[in-house]
């Protein structure tokens, strides 16, 4: 029995037979969980002149494709779960802990070894979760794409072997051309990220950045970590923001770390942005609390302030067109069914077979 047909999952039929299956044959037939789906799903993916399409890999990772063909990584993560430890670690700063446990909840929807094209890496802080090992080697093995992240993060990239051509400091006010889109380096008031590493606090440019896609589909905001922070209003006086896409979640006392609803909805309202993505409340079990009562608040709250203002809750391997679909509110997944033949069913069948004998 084969294995695969090539669709970049497993077979069912594969494994209802017999064979020697060992961890590493586990490990390398059931994970990623996605196999390499999406990643074909991406690579096919023709994206036209006037739309965007981002792919929601959970947490803040994203694949975004543009209509000239160009496919970039926001934030990608590829590892497990872990812990952090007080000498450098920024939430436990923050609340006293000498360690934090951080048990990822998401499936890994893409497998990074597996991109025949990508044009950037594009990583707004150095947390583990945003500026991953796993990715950036997979990245920088296996293409020739550049990275793009602030000063702490291009001297992390650095320390990870990433050459240093492929290296470009992410400065606030600047910007890059890449395929299809035009990225400006904004400011970033991620308080977490200001506080992480050994030394005092540092200024937020050098720590974390938001990146500003201007694509023909319109302008889309990836936040990161952010915290709300009043200097947004500014941000909204020098850019049209269509899309923001930022972090909100459950917080524990003395941790604050990701958004609440209401700072999220705030977030966007002193954005001005049009269609609001929240991401973060889903990866990571100390922020997920109950993650659907998050995310009907937040829609909620939006809704009833703002209604002016568009709200999208994405699903883990979702695809999402901009602005094509800026009115689904709740993305559903599609069935997975294919080639769909009413006569093949068992109904079908019986209907088919009772309506022959009936006109004999
Ligand atoms: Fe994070």
């Amino acid at each position: 029995m084969q294995m695969t047909d090539g669709r970049g999952l497993i077979s069912g039929g594969y494994n209802n037979f017999n064979r020697t299956v060992t961890r590493e044959s586990w490990l390398g037939e059931a994970f990623p969980e996605w196999g390499t789906f999406l990643n074909q799903q991406i690579r096919d993916a023709i994206v036209p002149k006037g739309q965007v399409s981002l792919w929601w890999c959970g947490g803040c990772s994203w694949v975004v494709k543009t209509d000239a063909g160009g496919v970039f990584w926001i934030d990608q993560f590829a590892g497990g779960s872990g812990y952090t430890s007080k000498e450098y670690c920024g939430v436990c700063k923050q609340d006293g802990a000498a360690s934090h446990n951080w048990l990822r909840l998401n499936p890994q929807v893409i497998d990074p070894w597996k991109f025949d094209r990508l044009d950037g890496c594009f990583i707004s802080h150095v947390h583990q979760d945003h500026c991953d090992i796993y990715s950036v080697k997979a990245a920088s093995q296996t293409t020739e794409c550049g990275f793009y992240g602030p000063k702490t993060v291009a001297a992390k990239l650095a320390e990870f072997e990433v050459p240093g051509k492929r290296i470009h400091t992410a400065i606030v006010g600047r910007s890059v051309e890449v395929p299809g889109a035009k990225v400006h380096f904004v400011i970033n008031y991620d308080d977490t990220a200001i506080r992480t590493g050994g030394g005092q606090v540092l200024p937020y440019e050098d720590c974390c950045v938001s990146f500003l896609f201007e694509t023909s589909g319109g302008t889309l905001l990836f936040m990161g970590d952010t915290w709300y922070n009043d200097g947004y209003v500014h941000l909204a006086r020098e850019f049209d923001i269509d899309v923001a896409i930022f972090d909100i979640g459950h917080n524990h006392p003395g941790a604050f770390d990701k958004m609440t609803p209401y700072d999220g909805a705030r977030l966007g309202e002193a954005l001005n942005a049009k269609l609001l993505i929240p991401d973060h409340y889903d990866n990571l079990a100390h922020c997920a609390g109950d993650p659907n009562q998050i995310v009907e608040q937040f829609e909620r709250i939006v809704r009833e302030n703002t209604p002016e203002i568009k709200t999208v809750v994405m699903r883990h391997g979702g695809r999402f067109d901009f602005p094509k679909d800026k009115d689904i509110g709740r993305y559903r997944y599609p069935s997975g069914a294919i080639d769909i033949d009413p006569d093949r069913s068992e109904t079908g069948k019986r209907l088919l077979e009772s309506k022959q004998n009936n006109s004999k």
